[in-house]
């Protein structure tokens, strides 16, 4: 074989340019992996590189990094995800998720690059019990909520190629996470209250980003497939019986850490007042996903696993 072939294949290549954004996040550094065989990747997080803004607050300098790279795809894993925080400072929150998008929107259609962008449960209202499909109604609760999807409208106009993955609950072996604050407050509480009546599905970083790959790859022989999907591990569980699991899957994997719980109970959301109200409903339909794509989404408990594993 000829160690220098360049396969071509419909307009791609490996040597393929990549800008992605936002590569430190849990998402984003699952990215930096992910996206390494497919193309020449220019990561950024927000201090930028090499004279590269990756500051999604300026949005000259972000416009300015594409004019320069002209990547033929770019991957946005940055986001302002504080979600109470956003409440208070909502300017911050609409420059990240709202405009900092659509700015990549606008210089993805004027070089004909591909844009892959993040959204959120969170754009739903989360009323009723059925799984979200990606053309149900939304309706967001919260100023992040409401700038994610302003995020997603401003992309869908301006006519660029796009994926828009719709997640929920990310979690990942890198940095904090629910399970690990679980594990914490069991080592040091005899009793938990866990939150039971918000349905979701946890969803590891890693998947999500593998997810993002092999629909990149299949984007390139198959361009009239982007577009919005929803994107969870299979299965939904509440933060009750996703802490539940998480103790359970402790005491088998490592019996001899030491838990001070024994009981965990569930309550309403009511008992943690937070400033951003959060959907009851968070549980994605990912049919669309699943078929488009040829991809299987394995149960939720498949990854936690995997991460507690590697955490325990
Ligand atoms: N986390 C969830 O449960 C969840 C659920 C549904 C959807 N999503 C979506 O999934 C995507 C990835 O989320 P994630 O969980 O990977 O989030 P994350 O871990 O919070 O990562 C977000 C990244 O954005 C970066 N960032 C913040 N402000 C920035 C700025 N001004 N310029 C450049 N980068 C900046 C952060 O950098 P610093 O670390 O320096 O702040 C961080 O690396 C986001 O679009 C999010 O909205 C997340």
């Amino acid at each position: 074989m000829g160690g220098h072939t360049i396969w071509r294949h419909r307009g791609w290549s490996l040597s393929s340019r990549i800008l992605l954004l936002g590569k430190n996040g849990q998402v984003g550094w699952e990215l930096q992996r992910a996206l390494a065989p497919l193309g020449q990747v220019t990561a950024l997080d927000r201090s930028g590189s090499d004279g590269l803004c990756g500051d999604l607050t300026d949005l000259d300098g972000l416009a300015a990094t594409v004019r320069q790279l002209r990547p033929d795809l770019i991957v946005n894993a940055a986001a302002h995800t504080a979600v109470d925080k956003a409440e208070s400072e909502p300017e911050v929150a609409e420059r990240l998720n709202a405009e900092a998008p659509a700015v990549l929107a606008r210089e993805a259609a004027a070089l004909g690059a591909t844009l892959v962008h993040y959204s959120t449960d969170y754009v739903f209202d989360g009323s009723g019990q059925i799984p979200w499909l990606e053309d149900h109604p939304t309706g967001p609760l919260s100023v992040y909520g409401r700038g994610k999807l302003a995020g997603e409208q401003a992309i869908r106009e301006s006519g660029c190629s796009h994926l828009i993955f719709r997640t929920s609950w990310v979690y990942a072996a890198r940095g904090g996470n629910f399970a690990k604050t679980m594990l914490r407050l069991a080592a040091e509480r005899e009793r938990l209250t866990v939150i039971d009546d918000q349905w979701g599905a946890p969803t590891g970083a890693d998947l999500i980003a593998d997810v993002t790959a092999h629909a990149i790859r299949h984007l390139r022989s198959r361009p009239q497939d982007a577009g919005t999907y929803h994107l969870a591990a299979g299965g939904f569980t509440t933060w009750f019986s996703y802490a539940t699991h998480v103790l359970e899957t402790a005491r088998k994997m490592a019996p001899t850490k030491a838990l001070a719980v024994k009981d965990i109970a569930p309550v309403a959301t009511e008992a943690f007042p937070l400033p951003a109200p959060r959907p009851r409903n968070s549980r994605l339909n990912t049919q669309r996903l699943q078929s488009t794509f040829d991809l299987m989404l394995p149960p939720w408990q498949q990854g936690v696993d995997r991460m507690l594993a590697e955490i325990l």
